[in-house]
C-alpha cells in the first residue's frame, strides 16, 4: 500500500516535474566527447532529461558547408520536435549555434529556448589556431580572396567569414551569414524572420577570453565596423530593419545576453560555472 502511493506519488512529481528535451549541436572539427562534460552536467541537475546530441558533421565533415549541414540536421531534428509537440531547447556551440540559426530560419520549428554558446553569430574575423590549421598559406586580411569565390563558399568557416574590409564582396558571395542576415536582399526572409520568431527565449553566451571567436562579441551579435571598432547588437543593420527579427525579440525581452570573463573556447561547454548560472536556468 505504502510502496503502491510512493509510486504515484513519484509519477506525479516526475510529471510536474518533466524538464523539455534537449538537442545540442556541436562545434567545428568536434569529435563526439566534447558534448559529454555538458550531458552529464545535465543530467545530474534534471535528470531523465531527453538530451539528443547531434552525431553528424564530426570531425573534417564539420567543414562542409553548411546549407548541407542544416538541411541534413533538418531532418533529424523536425522528428525529435514532432515527437515532443511541447517543445524542444536547442543548445549549440560555436559553429554549431550558426547552424541552429540557419535551422530556426527554415524550419516551422517549435524551439522553446534557443541557447547560442560562444557562437560568431555575426561572423568570423581573426587569426585563430584552426584557421591556420587549415588554411596554412593564408593570413586573415587575405583570406578572402579565397573565401569570397564560389569554391571558398565549400567551406563552413568561408560561410561565416566576415571581413569588415570588404562588406561589398561578403554581401555579394556569402551564401549563409549574409542571406540570413538579409544583407543580400533575398525574398526568403519574410520566411526567414516568421520562423525564428516562433523562439521564446534567445540566449548569447560569450566572453572577452574565449580566443577563438574573433571579434568576442560576435557571440552577442556585435561585430568590427570597418575601422574595427566593435558595434554592438543594437546598432548593427540587421537589428535596426528587423531583418530576421532579432529587435522584435528584444522588444519582447526575450534576448538574454551573459558576458562571462576567464572562459577560453573550448571550457564553454565543460566549465560547471557557466553551466549553473548561464545554462540550467533555461533548461526548463
Ligand atoms: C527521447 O526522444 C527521442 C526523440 O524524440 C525518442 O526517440 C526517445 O524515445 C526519447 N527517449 C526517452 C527515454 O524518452
Ligand atoms: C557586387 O555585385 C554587384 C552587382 O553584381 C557589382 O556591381 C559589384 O561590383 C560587386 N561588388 C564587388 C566588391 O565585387
Ligand atoms: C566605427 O565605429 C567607431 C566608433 O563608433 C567610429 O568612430 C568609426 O568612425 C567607425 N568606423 C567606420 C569606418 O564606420
Ligand atoms: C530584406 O531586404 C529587402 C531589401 O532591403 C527588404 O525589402 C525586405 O523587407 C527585407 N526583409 C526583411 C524580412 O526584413
Amino acid at each position: 500500500m505504502n510502496s503502491l502511493l510512493f509510486v504515484t506519488l513519484f509519477e506525479v512529481i516526475s510529471l510536474c516535474l518533466s524538464f523539455k528535451p534537449v538537442i545540442y549541436m556541436h562545434g567545428i572539427l568536434a569529435s563526439s566527447d566534447e558534448v559529454k562534460p555538458i550531458i552529464d552536467l545535465i543530467e545530474k541537475v534534471h535528470p531523465g532529461t531527453n538530451v539528443t546530441t547531434i552525431d553528424a558533421f564530426n570531425g573534417y565533415e564539420s567543414l562542409q558547408p553548411l546549407w548541407t549541414q542544416v538541411y541534413k540536421i533538418q531532418s533529424i531534428v523536425v522528428d525529435i520536435m514532432k515527437d515532443h509537440p511541447e517543445g524542444v531547447h536547442l543548445l549549440c556551440f560555436s559553429q554549431g549555434g550558426l547552424i541552429c540559426r540557419g535551422l530556426l530560419s527554415v524550419t516551422r520549428h517549435n524551439v522553446d529556448t534557443f541557447i547560442s554558446l560562444s557562437s560568431p553569430q555575426a561572423g568570423q574575423y581573426g587569426d585563430t589556431a584552426y584557421l591556420k590549421y587549415l588554411f596554412p598559406h593564408f593570413i586573415k586580411e587575405e583570406i578572402y580572396r579565397y573565401f569570397y569565390t564560389s569554391y571558398g563558399q565549400h567551406w563552413s568557416v568561408g560561410n561565416y567569414w566576415h571581413d569588415p574590409h570588404h562588406e561589398e564582396l561578403y554581401r555579394n558571395e556569402s551564401v549563409f551569414l549574409a542571406l540570413l542576415d538579409n544583407d543580400t536582399n533575398s525574398e526568403h526572409n519574410i520566411e526567414y524572420k516568421e520562423n525564428f520568431l516562433q523562439l521564446k527565449n534567445l540566449v548569447l553566451i560569450g566572453g572577452p577570453h574565449d580566443q577563438v571567436i574573433t571579434p568576442w562579441q560576435s557571440s552577442q551579435f556585435g561585430f568590427f565596423n570597418g575601422s574595427e571598432d566593435i558595434v554592438e547588437m543594437r546598432q548593427q543593420r540587421f537589428y535596426l530593419q528587423d531583418s530576421f527579427g532579432l529587435r522584435t525579440l528584444d522588444k519582447r525581452k526575450a534576448i538574454h545576453i551573459y558576458t562571462i570573463p576567464d572562459i577560453e573556447h573550448v571550457m564553454w561547454y565543460r566549465d560547471p560555472k557557466v553551466f549553473h548560472c548561464c545554462v540550467k536556468p533555461w533548461l526548463t
